[in-house]
């Protein structure tokens, strides 16, 4: 993670609201062989059992769920309007098919501790998982969110993060 500094993650100044719903973020997990990342804007960053936390809901039948569910840690990596295109590119496209980050015009960077980031983001978050749980219909109380983003039934698995390190680019 050349170019990258570490900050408190609570020392995050961005609105959580805007940075992961309107900016979207990359999911990105795996080792040094084999990657993958994928386009997110649902989820969360907040404070659970006193860790600072993220919350991110992968479906299933993503490419990245077999990363997410293989690899302890992923990172969560914010890039600025410029890479629009890009993070597009990586919510329309399966790493399944092609070198998905690579035809993005992306690249990986690696964090000291292995975890596989995108090198053009300008907040990286590194991630450990706490908790994962399925979403589960009958515990939707408001059941047309279930119509209306569930037709398939292909509910979420969501995921509690530990943020374990928070880097910006300098
Ligand atoms: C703006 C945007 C936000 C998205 N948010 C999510 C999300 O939060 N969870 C999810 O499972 N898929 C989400 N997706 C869909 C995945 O990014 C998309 O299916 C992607 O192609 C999966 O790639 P993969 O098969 O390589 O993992 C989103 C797509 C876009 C364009």
């Amino acid at each position: 993670m050349n170019y990258f500094k570490e900050i408190n993650p609570a020392d995050i100044s961005d609105n959580v609201i805007k940075l992961i719903g309107s900016d979207w973020m990359l999911i990105t997990a795996g080792d040094h062989v084999r990657q993958n990342c994928m386009t997110a804007s649902w989820g969360g960053i907040g404070v659970m059992w006193n860790y600072p936390v993220a919350v991110a809901v992968i479906r299933p039948q993503r490419f990245t769920y077999e990363f997410t569910e293989r690899e302890d840690k992923l990172t969560l990596s914010f890039l600025g309007e410029e890479y629009r295109k890009a993070l597009s590119y990586c919510g329309t496209h399966s790493g399944r098919d092609e070198d998905k980050i690579a035809n993005a015009g992306l690249s990986v960077a690696f964090t000291e501790s292995d975890t596989p980031a995108i090198a053009q983001a300008r907040l990286v978050l590194e991630c450990k998982k706490l908790y994962v749980s399925d979403l589960k219909a009958e515990n939707f109380l408001d059941q047309t969110i279930i119509e209306r983003w569930y037709p398939e039934k292909d509910f979420h698995r969501a995921y509690v993060l530990q943020i374990l390190t928070a880097y910006i680019k300098e």
